[in-house]
């Protein structure tokens, strides 16, 4: 079926859309995820950014106005009375963890596109507060990259990448999957949801998209910082970025390719996920290393590639699971970590490649609808239906 992509996107952003206590949000799908999340509301802002700015803003709006003092911005909020999530997130109308911080380059994406400065200097001060608390708080060793202190902080929460600092096996079920989760929630809890606590004695993980998202995130930040002539943040900027990207060759890169990390000693996490195609994301392969990744893994059909879409944990992992049921980031195609491949991509000018990203995108919406993932090996649409990130694909359009 052909589909008007750009209708369909407009169209399933507004009907999810929900106003509260005056601010407007979008819920990522409304039957299975009637919160705003964290990276969700990003990706919203950056389509809106084309299609609507006006809401754009106001979905960044609303998601700043949950801002905690220390600065942290929380990954759910509940917005409507009597809304609780099924486990106990730390907070009252909020979660306590955070999630991937995509919100300087959907700011930055919004102030493109009108230049509005006197949106900027508004939300400005929520963004600084945000990333330094990031590269303060969640660094007490001042190793120069950020830990999350729970699978979930990733937004990949069930993948692979976190069995060995859980202690779970690779064909754990969903339920007891979900059990250690839990567990975990609790004992953030206790530690209070202090970073320097929760990962000395709980889970410690130095994970490749989200450093990877924050440094590019930092871009951004530096440049909006250098629109309002604030050259000092500019500076804290991209010091933050030459360093990070320091570290994550010194502690995460082995065989031409970035693994995350667990504990104090950085440990590596040497399972194959898409996590490899997150650096792209900020430009901090080589051009030949890129190559490399592009065409051993990225295209490599016997791991990474599919028929539908880019797999995210390669075929080749005992802990692929290419029937999601609820395991979703076991194997399944996702839309962000497509939208990252495609902006990767394209960064370092594979332009054959960032097209074929977007040809399957569209080819999984045009055969699926807009659902929360899909099977790799049939194409099939799994998970939440009426699910918003089928409109990061407007994004890989030149609209
Ligand atoms: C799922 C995803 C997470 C997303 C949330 C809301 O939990 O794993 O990344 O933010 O749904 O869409």
């Amino acid at each position: 079926m052909r589909m008007d992509i750009v209708k369909e996107s407009h169209r399933i952003l507004t009907e999810n859309r929900r106003r509260t206590d005056g601010h407007e949000y979008t819920l990522p799908s409304p039957e299975s995820y009637p919160y705003q999340w964290l990276w969700d509301s990003c990706f919203h802002a950056i389509v809106l950014a084309k299609l609507e700015p006006k809401f754009a803003k106001e979905e960044l709006r609303a998601l700043v106005s949950k801002q905690f003092d220390d600065g942290m911005i929380p990954h759910m909020i509940y917005w409507q009375a009597g809304d609780l999530h099924r486990y106990e997130w730390g907070k009252d109308g909020t979660s306590a963890l955070t999630q991937p911080p995509m919100i300087a380059y959907a700011v930055e994406r919004i102030y493109n596109n009108d230049k509005d400065k006197d949106f900027l200097r508004e939300i400005y001060p929520s963004l600084w507060k945000f990333y330094k608390y990031l590269v303060e708080k969640r660094d007490p060793r001042g190793h120069n990259l950020v830990g999350i202190i729970n699978p979930d902080e990733s937004g990949e929460d069930n993948s692979p990448r976190f069995d060995v600092v859980l202690g779970v096996d690779h064909d754990i079920s969903l339920d007891d999957h979900l059990k250690k989760r839990l567990v975990l929630i609790k004992e953030n809890i206790k530690c209070n949801f202090d970073a320097e606590n929760c990962m000395k004695n709980h889970f410690w993980v130095k994970d490749v998209p989200f450093n990877s998202i924050l440094i590019t995130n930092l871009e951004s930040l530096e440049r909006l910082a250098l629109e309002l002539k604030i050259t000092g943040d500019a500076e804290f900027s991209r010091n933050h970025i030459l360093l990070m990207k320091a570290a994550m060759r010194r502690f995460m890169f082995e065989d031409g390719v970035f693994w995350s990390t667990y504990g104090k000693d950085y440990e590596k996490v040497k399972v194959a996920t898409w996590s490899h195609f997150a650096p792209l994301f900020a430009g901090i392969y080589t051009q030949e290393e890129a190559e490399v990744i592009v065409h051993k893994h990225l295209l490599n059909e016997e791991t990474f590639k599919s028929p539908f879409g880019i797999r995210t944990v390669s075929k080749q992992e005992p802990s692929y699971h290419p029937i999601a049921s609820s395991l979703s980031w076991r194997g399944p195609i996702w839309f962000a970590p497509h939208w990252f491949m495609y902006k990767g991509l394209a960064r370092y000018g594979f332009d054959k490649e960032s097209k074929l990203i977007f040809n399957m995108s569209k080819g999984l919406l045009e055969k699926e609808g807009f659902r929360e993932y899909y099977s790799p090996e049939t194409g099939e649409g799994q998970g939440a239906k009426n699910f918003t990130w089928g409109a990061l694909v407007v994004d890989m359009m030149n609209i």
